[in-house]
């Protein structure tokens, strides 16, 4: 008898064990998975209704409920077809062994409770560090996503400005930004109560000049103490000049915070590599590989120059947590805002483990030329026209003659068509078409079928 909250439902089921294993043996063997669509709210309010309660269901219902009606109402990020926001193309073997890492109940804290997987972390931390060119003693932690690494970066930023300057701890403090940076930056600057200064950029890339113009300019009470660069703009896929910027920070002894949370990936392209010239100056940055290095959700990289100074802001305290702290190992929870979390890098350690980095590097590869075809093909149109040179792999185009409206219904029909999810942009005042591309899997025919709906 199955009693709710009795122990019975931690004994080892082998039939439930056997449903979900053959589900997700059905999910990974998709090739392609399909693309789907979002879903009505009243339908599965009604799927819902009532599944929560006082008694269990058995678990082939529910599970067929999720599989029949809630998953295809989720428009598959991995779909090759995906080319909104920024899409997702986990290996294999990285879903594969995130299924390891949640069955091993891994708690990725601190070394005393879980040092096998925190040094796998910290092997896949410092490989990312040293394709920045960050030198030994780099470190880092993986967090939930690139807002949560800024956030994180930039409070260590903050508190080490007001260690070092008594004076700024009554100060208004600003991080210059440039008018591009994602908006999980300008997010993480209200929650930590600094201000932004937002410096223009020439074609959307920030440079060193202007942003010693805009320091020059700036004439208040508050002191800017940071620079927030990005290396890999969501919207176009620019990177900033990170030389000359890493030239002004030093300069003017501002922190210099790397957002390469999508685009930093190309670090692994000996063909982007050059644009990324100066990212070995930062003081901090992000990768998130849950974008563009093929690793499940929810993943991104954080790096420190300096870890010393992120456990000085992030460490937790408490007499309960003194045994984590009583020898001087490697603790991830010291340097994010968090405490207990997924070793969540471990999936992306074992893919690497098992395909190597030149396989990484094919498929950023790949995925390049992807967008520089594409663009290509834009360029040789009538009805089309390129916004401008692709950045990494972003592509902006425009369909000669179309105002908004035609863009958002184009995209609808273009999803419920199950051709592709392209959803527009701006850029300059100008509503355009954007396609991100991310997949190794979306061809070229792909990219044709979906240009051939806009004649
Ligand atoms: C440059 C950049 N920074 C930060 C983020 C936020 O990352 P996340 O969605 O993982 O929090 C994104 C997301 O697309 C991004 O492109």
């Amino acid at each position: 008898v199955s009693l709710p909250g009795s122990y019975e439902m931690f004994h080892y089921d082998a039939r439930m064990t056997q449903l979900i294993f053959d589900y997700c043996r059905r999910r990974l063997s998709l090739d392609p998975v399909p693309l789907d669509s979002s879903g009505d709210r009243e339908q599965l309010d009604a799927v819902l209704a009532g599944l929560l309660g006082p008694k269990g269901t058995d678990p082939e219902t529910v599970l067929r409920i999720f599989a029949d009606h809630l998953a295809p109402a989720v428009i598959s990020c991995d779909s090759p077809r995906f080319l909104s926001f920024i899409p997702a193309a986990p290996t294999k073997a990285s879903l594969l062994f995130d299924m390891v890492v949640s069955c091993s109940s891994l708690s990725g804290i601190s070394w005393l409770e879980a040092a096998g997987a925190v040094a796998a972390e910290n092997q896949t931390i410092a490989l990312l560090a040293h394709l920045a060119g960050m030198p030994e003693g780099a470190g880092g932690v993986f967090v939930s996503g690139g807002s949560a690494a800024n956030l994180s970066a930039l409070a260590v930023a903050r508190d080490t400005s007001r260690r070092r300057f008594p004076e700024n701890a009554s100060r208004r403090l600003v991080v210059a930004v440039s008018e591009q940076a994602h908006s999980s930056l300008h997010n993480a600057l209200g929650l930590l109560d600094m201000e932004a200064l937002v410096v223009p950029t020439k074609e959307g890339r920030l440079t060193g000049g202007t942003l010693r113009d805009s320091l020059a300019a700036h004439r208040s009470a508050s002191q800017v103490v940071a620079i927030a660069a990005t290396a890999g703009t969501t919207n176009a896929g620019i990177v900033d000049d990170l030389a000359g910027i890493a030239e002004v920070a030093k300069e003017k002894g501002l922190w210099f915070h790397v957002d390469g949370a999508y685009g930093a990936a190309a670090l692994f392209s000996q063909r982007a590599r050059h644009l990324f010239q100066g990212i070995e100056h930062a003081d901090s940055f992000v990768i998130d590989p849950h974008k563009w290095l093929f690793a499940p959700f929810d993943c991104a990289a954080l790096v420190y120059r300096d870890p010393s100074l992120a456990r000085l802001v992030h460490s937790q305290h408490a007499s309960y947590l003194e045994p984590v702290h009583a020898g001087d190992e490697w603790n991830p929870s010291d340097y994010a805002f968090h405490l207990t979390r997924r070793a969540r890098g471990l999936a992306l350690w074992f893919s690497l483990a098992v395909h190597g980095t030149n396989a990484y590097s094919a498929a950023v590869e790949t995925v390049l030329e992807t967008a520089k075809s594409t663009a290509q093909r834009i360029s040789s149109s009538e009805h089309l026209e390129l916004v401008r040179e692709p950045g990494l792999s972003i592509v902006l185009f425009r369909r000669k003659g179309w105002d908004r409206e035609d863009y958002y219904r184009w995209s609808e029909k273009l999803l419920s068509d199950q051709i592709g999810f392209v959803t527009p942009t701006v850029w300059r005042g100008e509503t355009v078409a954007r396609f991100a591309f991310l997949h190794p899997g979306t061809t070229m025919e792909i990219v044709d079928e979906i240009l051939a709906t806009m004649t």
